[in-house]
C-alpha cells in the first residue's frame, strides 16, 4: 500500500508517469504528498489538470495532445477539458470516469508535489485508500450545489483512519452557485461538525472553481469576501513527510538478487527510517543479525539510504533471508505476533463473514489470515460504533485477526508502510479488504525471535534423511494408529529419528483440557500442528494420527511447515467397516447415545481432496500399506532410494 512513485504498476498509473516532468527522490526535503477526493464529478481531475497546466509543467507535446483529445472526447466545449489529462485509459475516457490510483508530480518555487489521483466512484473506495497511505495531505472536494455527501463523510473518515494529517477542504464549483459567501459558509460549517472530532492537524477550507481557474493558483477577485490563500498556496504551507525519515528503520525484502555466486543482494525499498554502510541490522522474523556491507542503487553505491530508497543492500555474512523478510535494527524491530486488531475497510460485494480465510498481504508478506469477530462497525454518517456480524461493501469495522503464521508488522499509526494490509480472495484473486493494524493480540507482547546456530539442515543432515509430518487422517477406528504404529517401527528399524503423536495419547497430557466440540477439535489440531512442526524443526519424521475431521485445519497444519514436508496420508475405511471393528467400543456407545459428538455419527468428517497418499484399509492388510507409504518417502527423496540417490542423506 505505499504510494511512492515506484510502485505504481498500475495501467493508469503508467499513462501518468508521462507526466512526470523530474524524478523526486524521497530523500529530498519538503515534498507534499496529497490524495484528492471527491465524487465523480466534483471536479477532481479539472482541479489536478489546472494544478499542472497552470503552474507550467507540462511538455508541449503533451499539451497538444490535450487539444487533440478535448475536441474527441472533451466535455467542455471548446475549452481544454483538463480531466483528459488525468484518465489513463481510453476505456475509461470513454466512460467519462477515472479507476485508478495515478501518480503525478509537480514542483513550484516553494517546493515538490506527489499527487495521487483517486477516483470518487463509490466502488472504487479502495483505491482511495490505496492512494493515500503515505500521504500527508487530503483536498476533499465537494460540490457546491451539493454540500456535504456520504461520501465526503466516508472519504473524510478514511483520510484519518490511514493517518492523513491535514485536510484543505476544496470548496468547487463557487461559480454555479453565484461565489456566495452564505452558501461556503454553509458547507465549511456543516464539514467542521462532522471532521473536528476526527483530530485532524488542520482542515483549510477553500472557496473555488477549478474550472475558471478561482483561487487554485491565485487569488480569485469574483470572492473578495474570502481573505485566505488560494489552494496553492495552502499546499505550500502545510508540512510534509519528513517524518518518514526519523522513525525506526524498516525495509521489506522484495527479492533476493542473485546474478551470480560472488554476489548476493537484497533488494527492496526502505519503507521508514535510514540504514547506513556498517549499521548492524536484525532479520526480524528469524532473529539473524549481521551489518551492511554496501548500499547499491541504480545510480551507483551509497553510504546511506532514507526512506523511500529502491536499494540493494549486501551483507557481512551469509544470511537466511527470502523475499518477505523485513530487516530492521536490533534496538528497535517491529512486532511479531498472529493474532492483531485492525481497521478494516471492506470492499467486496459479498459481505465479510467472520471465519473465512483470505491471503493477507502486509508488504512483501503473504500468509492466510481470517477476521475472528468484529468488535464494532462505524457509522461513517455519525461516526458511531455499532455492534456488527459482517461488514458490506465500503463499510468500516474494527476487526480481530489471527493469521496462520505470525507476521512481522508495526502498528499502523507508529508506521503506515509496516502496519497497512489487503485481504485478497484466495480463489477469485481479488481484494475485498485494506486494513490497518492496530495493535498485537498476543498475550506475549515484545517477543522476539532468537536465532539459533543449530538449523533443521544440519539436523536432518546429521540424522542422513528428511524431515517430514506423517499425518494420517480418517474416522475413529480406521486404522490410523495402527498403520502409524508400523511406519514408525519401520523407519526406525531404518534408523531414522522418529516420533508418533496420537490423539488418544496427546488428548492425556498437552490437550486434557480438550472435549469433542468442533471448537475444541480445532484447537486439538492447531496444537498438534505446532508441535508437529517443531518435531520437524528438530529435523525427525514425526506420525501424526488424528481423526482430524476439518479440511481448514488439516490446510494450516500444512501451511506450518515447507512445501513437501506435509504429508497427508488419507485412510479410506468406511464408516460401516470401522464400525464393525470398534476396537474400543465407542461405536456402540455412539450409537446408543451414550457419547455424544461422535465423528461420522452425529460430528461431521470433510474427506481429504487431494491427500499424498490414500490407504484403503478394508481389503489391504496393514504392512502392504506400510510399504506404500515407505516407498512414497523413497520417490519424494525424505529417504534417499537405496541408499545414495540424494546426495548427503544415507538412509
Ligand atoms: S480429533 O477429531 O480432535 O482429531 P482425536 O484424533 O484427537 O480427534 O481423538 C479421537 C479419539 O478420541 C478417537 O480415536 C476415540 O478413541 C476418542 N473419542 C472419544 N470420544 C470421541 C468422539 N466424540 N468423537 C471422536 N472420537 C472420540
Amino acid at each position: 500500500m505505499s504510494s511512492t512513485a515506484s510502485s505504481t504498476q498500475a495501467a493508469p498509473a503508467q499513462a501518468a508517469a508521462q507526466l512526470s516532468v523530474r524524478e523526486l527522490s524521497a530523500a529530498e526535503r519538503g515534498v507534499l504528498r496529497f490524495i484528492t477526493c471527491g465524487s465523480v464529478d466534483d471536479g477532481k481531475s479539472t482541479l489536478i489538470g489546472r494544478l499542472l497546466y497552470d503552474t507550467k509543467l507540462l511538455f508541449e507535446d503533451q499539451l497538444a495532445a490535450l487539444e487533440r483529445d478535448s475536441v474527441r472526447h472533451g466535455t467542455q466545449g471548446k475549452n481544454m477539458d483538463f480531466a483528459l489529462l488525468l484518465d489513463g485509459l481510453e476505456a475509461e475516457r470513454e466512460q467519462g470516469i477515472t479507476i485508478d490510483v495515478a501518480y503525478r508530480y509537480f514542483a513550484t518555487d516553494k517546493r515538490k508535489f506527489i499527487v495521487a489521483d483517486t477516483p470518487g466512484h463509490e466502488q472504487y473506495t479502495r483505491n482511495m485508500a490505496t492512494g493515500a497511505s503515505t500521504a500527508d495531505a487530503a483536498v476533499i472536494l465537494v460540490d457546491a450545489r451539493k454540500g456535504v455527501l456520504t461520501q465526503t463523510r466516508r472519504h473524510t473518515f478514511i483520510t484519518h483512519l490511514i493517518g492523513v494529517r491535514h485536510i484543505v477542504l476544496a470548496v468547487n464549483k463557487m461559480d454555479l452557485v453565484g461565489y456566495e459567501q452564505a452558501r461556503f459558509d454553509e458547507i465549511v460549517s456543516e464539514y467542521m461538525a462532522l471532521a473536528d472530532k476526527l483530530g485532524f492537524e488542520s482542515i483549510s477550507p477553500v472557496p473555488m472553481s477549478a474550472l475558471n481557474g478561482d483561487n487554485v493558483i491565485g487569488r480569485s477577485e469574483r470572492m473578495p469576501w474570502y481573505s485566505g490563500p488560494p489552494l496553492l498556496a495552502q499546499l505550500e504551507a502545510l508540512d510534509g513527510s519528513e517524518a518518514d525519515i526519523a522513525t525506526a528503520f524498516r525495509m521489506p525484502v522484495q527479492w533476493v538478487n542473485r546474478p551470480n555466486l560472488d554476489f548476493r543482494g537484497f533488494s527492496g525499498q526502505v519503507s521508514s527510517g535510514q540504514i547506513a554502510v556498517g549499521d548492524e541490522i536484525v532479520v526480524a522474523k528469524s532473529g539473524r543479525t549481521t551489518r551492511v556491507k554496501t548500499i547499491s542503487t541504480a545510480d551507483g553505491p551509497l553510504p546511506s539510504a532514507s526512506a523511500g530508497d529502491a536499494v540493494t543492500l549486501v551483507l557481512e555474512d551469509e544470511v537466511d533471508i527470502s523475499r518477505g523478510d523485513v530487516l530492521a535494527k536490533p534496538d528497535d524491530r517491529p512486532e511479531l505476533s498472529s493474532q492483531f486488531v485492525a481497521n478494516i475497510l471492506w470492499m467486496n460485494e459479498e459481505k465479510l463473514a467472520p471465519g473465512r480465510s483470505y491471503l493477507m498481504k502486509v508488504g512483501a508478506q503473504i500468509v492466510q489470515a481470517s477476521v475472528k469477530a468484529i468488535k464494532h462497525r462505524v457509522d461513517v454518517n455519525t461516526m458511531e460504533q455499532t455492534p456488527a456480524n459482517e461488514l458490506a461493501l465500503n463499510e468500516i469495522g474494527f476487526c480481530e485477526l489471527t493469521s496462520n503464521q505470525p507476521i512481522v508488522f508495526d502498528p499502523y499509526d507508529a508506521i503506515p508502510e509496516g502496519g497497512a494490509f489487503i485481504l485478497v480472495d484466495r480463489y477469485s484473486n481479488q481484494t475485498v479488504a485494506a486494513g490497518m493494524i492496530s495493535h498485537s493480540l498476543s498475550r506475549a507482547t515484545n517477543v522476539h525471535k532468537h536465532a539459533m546456530d543449530v538449523t533443521q539442515d544440519d539436523r536432518s543432515r546429521a540424522y542422513g534423511h528428511k524431515p517430514a509430518i506423517l499425518w494420517f487422517t480418517g474416522l475413529s477406528g480406521s486404522g490410523k494408529s495402527t498403520i502409524a504404529n508400523l511406519v514408525e517401527r519401520r523407519l526406525a528399524q531404518m534408523g531414522a529419528h522418529t516420533y508418533s503423536l496420537d490423539g488418544d495419547n496427546v488428548r492425556q497430557g498437552l490437550n486434557k483440557d480438550l472435549g469433542f466440540s468442533d471448537a475444541d477439535r480445532v484447537e486439538n489440531i492447531r496444537r498438534v500442528g505446532e508441535v508437529a512442526k517443531l518435531f520437524v524443526d528438530a529435523g525427525t519424521i514425526v506420525t501424526a494420527s488424528f481423526i482430524s475431521p476439518f479440511k481448514s485445519e488439516r490446510d494450516l497444519v500444512r501451511s506450518l511447515v515447507k512445501p513437501g514436508e506435509y504429508i497427508e496420508i488419507f485412510v479410506d475405511t468406511p464408516i460401516t467397516v470401522c464400525a464393525q471393528r470398534d476396537p474400543k467400543g465407542l461405536y456402540k456407545k455412539a450409537m446408543a447415545g451414550e457419547i455424544k459428538n461422535f465423528t461420522g455419527i452425529d460430528s461431521p468428517y470433510e474427506p481429504p481432496e487431494s491427500p499424498e497418499l490414500i490407504l484403503e484399509t478394508t481389503n489391504e492388510p496393514p504392512e502392504v500399506s506400510v510399504d506404500r507409504v515407505i516407498n512414497y518417502l523413497r520417490e519424494q527423496g525424505i529417504l534417499s532410494v537405496s541408499g545414495g540417490a540424494t546426495a548427503g542423506y544415507s538412509i
